[in-house]
């Protein structure tokens, strides 16, 4: 790549950012930039909003400011904090991680990108983002606001997928030497402002005459559309149970697999739609079960859940062993955003 275009690309970028730049919790004075913060902060974004982030973020520093603190803690208790954020195996890693940052790295947070990528959780992107935002190196960084970027400034036609080795070496090159924390983050600003998927604003892009797709009217096909398919969808009976004390029964999930270690209301297996399972349903334990009316749908990244609920009232607490909640504190909750739809659908379609 021209020098020339490398270095007027991220100037241009950088004045930009500084008259635009978002304000956000993350983003302290570069003084007291805490690579903790910063590590917790991408972490949280992959997949998840800033709008999102935002509050989850304040809590989660209010609660453990530091790695000292994260790596004492109780990953339940880690995980109850990330509910509601989803992909909740960040949250496991992200504990996993403080533990062995705190016995093999004193403490701190590595700044080497061999170092960074061995951590549970922490792959290309994490690492990139924070060599430059927390300790200002030079790395390549892609998330989808800066791959789309680089795809339209380049004129890249393929599919993304094609040419990852290509937007690895551009987004390395584009960095700067100087300024890469506040140039990485700049550009995930002007892809969310600016250079959006659908309808970019390029009448006010600070880069508008370096980009080939929009000197050729092609910002509508670049970047080039993904062929998504269908979702496989699963199906599980999930099992509402209200004792004879009028307390709903809930249990926590195995730290391995999906929702780990987060609260639910049993369920059976979810099991993919069409194998050929018996009409027989497996009961917790025995008592008048009935049908709640309707279907509570979630989807989860790699497939779509669909879950039928059955209710079963005046069980004896003694009988089943796990956490028994008053209904009405049900709410209060540190619930996965499936079981806060459940806990919904039955309170709308019960009889009272
Ligand atoms: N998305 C991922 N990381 C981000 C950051 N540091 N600022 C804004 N959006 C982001």
């Amino acid at each position: 790549m021209k020098v020339l275009i490398q270095n007027n690309l991220s100037k241009k970028v950088l004045i930009w950012y500084d008259k635009n730049k978002r304000d956000l919790p993350w983003r302290k004075s570069k003084k007291n930039l805490d690579p903790y913060q910063t590590w917790i902060s991408e972490i949280m974004l992959q997949q998840t909003t800033v709008e999102a982030v935002i509050p989850f973020f304040h809590k989660f520093i209010n609660k453990w400011p530091t790695i000292n603190k994260l790596s004492e803690s109780k990953v339940e208790d880690v995980m109850d904090a990330w509910s509601g954020l989803g992909y909740y195996s960040r949250a496991k890693n992200m504990h996993k991680t403080a533990k062995i940052i705190k016995k093999h790295h004193n403490n701190q947070i590595p700044d080497e990108y061999e170092e960074l990528i061995k951590l549970p959780g922490i792959g290309p992107y994490t690492a990139g983002a924070i060599l430059t935002i927390a300790f200002n190196k030079k790395a390549s960084v892609i998330d989808s606001n800066i791959e789309r970027i680089i795809l339209r400034v380049f004129g890249i036609k393929e599919p993304k997928e094609k040419v990852k080795k290509e937007i690895i070496k551009i987004s390395e090159d584009l960095c700067p030497k100087k300024g890469s924390g506040d140039y990485v983050q700049a550009m995930m600003d002007l892809g969310s402002a600016i250079c959006k998927a659908k309808n970019p604003l390029c009448d006010s892009c600070p880069i508008q005459k370096f980009c080939f797709s929009y000197a050729k009217g092609l910002t509508d096909s670049i970047p080039a559309k993904k062929m998504t398919k269908p979702k496989k969808i699963r199906e599980a009976n999930l099992f509402w149970m209200v004792s004879n004390q009028n307390r709903v029964f809930l249990q926590r999930r195995p730290l391995k697999g999906l929702l780990p270690g987060m609260l639910e209301f049993p369920s059976s297996e979810w099991i993919n739609k069409n194998e050929n399972i018996s009409n027989e349903i497996n009961f917790p334990i025995k008592g008048q079960w009935e049908p709640i009316k309707g279907k509570v749908v979630h989807i989860f990244s790699h497939f779509q859940l669909v879950l039928r609920i059955y209710m079963c009232r005046d069980i004896n607490e003694k009988d089943l062993k796990g956490i028994w909640k008053r209904e009405k504190y049900i709410p209060d909750l540190e619930l996965p955003s499936l079981m806060k739809k459940v806990y919904k659908h039955v309170f709308s379609n019960i009889k009272k």
